[in-house]
């Protein structure tokens, strides 16, 4: 079976464009047809400021939400990342692997780094690295698909250069993976600014509903996203990338075969059309947040995941790393 690995980063709550995003087609579609880890990559969230209480309490969120969510542990293997030592191990080799100059190169860090910057900040040195870390993530587990969004295209590019050149200096150790961009996964944008995607950090304008919202709030949410001038309701995607947005949500929400520009006929005014899309975000998310609930009152049963979860990705892990280790010239332990 093909082996695939994605991870979500406990640095913000997961939203509605998690899920439309990535989250559901783990839970469709790739859970059931490859060997799939997920993994909270806690050791991501360190690349910038971070509080530590807030670390802890997302990365328990962020799992209870993925078993809420519908992924399960009799398919695929959830786990977090700072379980499995193996990520920092096989890290470090890849850190010998990579160059200094094709690091400064990836446009996220330099994005980020930029930003700190001019806020007068200092840049962790782990924001550099953080690809190399996301290689090994990857890596470790002799992955072959790598299901992410647009914007990691270029870090799995580096893991697949990163493979190769292992390979080639110290013998075949790692397959070399490739990334997979769901071509069905909706790309819902903000709903105060459509020209940016929906993410975890965006949520200072409120146009970010986040999966644990109250029905109310993303009602509101909803009802205040920002729409484009014109009156009529057409799916455009460049001339009115609000309306275009509520349209693609809402035959996301719909499900398979739903087609916005479909949908768009049946509308008239765009107050009928947010309420329609209020109600199809709330109708989605209900389950999820009642299975959530119930996860919460359950700790031990999230636990007990999270544990076989890291002890079968140790398995997993363990021999391959240590394959690495032995080759760059390592010596056994005696
Ligand atoms: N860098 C990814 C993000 O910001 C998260 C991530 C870390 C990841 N390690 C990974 C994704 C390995 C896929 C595979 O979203």
């Amino acid at each position: 079976m093909k082996r695939i690995f994605s991870g979500v980063k406990p640095t913000g709550h997961l939203t509605l464009g998690n899920y439309l995003g990535a989250v559901r087609r783990w839970v469709d579609v790739d859970q059931h047809r490859a060997e799939a880890l997920f993994c909270i990559v806690d050791l991501h969230a360190l690349t910038v400021e971070h509080d530590p209480a807030r670390v802890r309490r997302l990365s328990r969120q962020a799992a209870t939400l993925l078993l809420a969510a519908g992924l399960e542990p009799e398919h695929c293997t959830l786990f977090v990342q700072s379980h499995v030592d193996e990520h920092a191990r096989l890290s470090y080799l890849l850190e010998c692997t990579a160059t200094d100059g094709e690091m400064r190169r990836m446009i996220q860090y330099r994005e980020k780094s930029a930003r700190e910057r001019a806020r007068g900040g200092s840049v962790r040195l782990s924001l550099l690295t953080y690809p190399v870390l996301m290689a090994a993530d990857i890596l470790a587990y002799g992955t072959e698909e790598v299901p992410v969004g647009d914007d990691q295209a270029q870090h799995v590019e580096l893991t697949r250069d990163l493979a190769v050149r292992f390979n080639q200096r110290y013998g075949h150790t790692f397959t070399v993976p490739k990334a997979t961009h769901p071509a069905v996964a909706a790309r819902v944008r903000d709903l105060q600014d459509p020209a940016s995607k929906m993410g975890k950090s965006g949520d200072a304008g409120g146009g970010v509903v986040f999966l644990l919202d109250e029905p109310e709030v993303v009602r509101r949410k909803v009802m205040r996203a920002v729409t484009d001038s014109g009156h009529d309701v057409v799916y455009d995607r460049a001339e009115r990338p609000g309306l275009a947005n509520l349209l693609d949500v809402l035959a996301a929400c719909r499900g398979a075969g739903s087609d916005p520009a479909v949908l768009a006929g049946e509308y008239s005014s765009y107050g009928d059309l947010k309420r329609e899309v209020a109600d199809g975000v709330v109708e989605l998310l209900r389950p999820l947040r009642k299975r959530h609930a119930e996860l919460v009152a359950d700790p031990g049963y999230v636990d007990g995941v999270l544990r076989e979860g890291a002890a079968r990705a140790r398995e997993l892990a363990r021999p391959l790393v240590d394959r690495a280790y032995r080759a760059v010239g390592l010596m056994p332990p005696v």
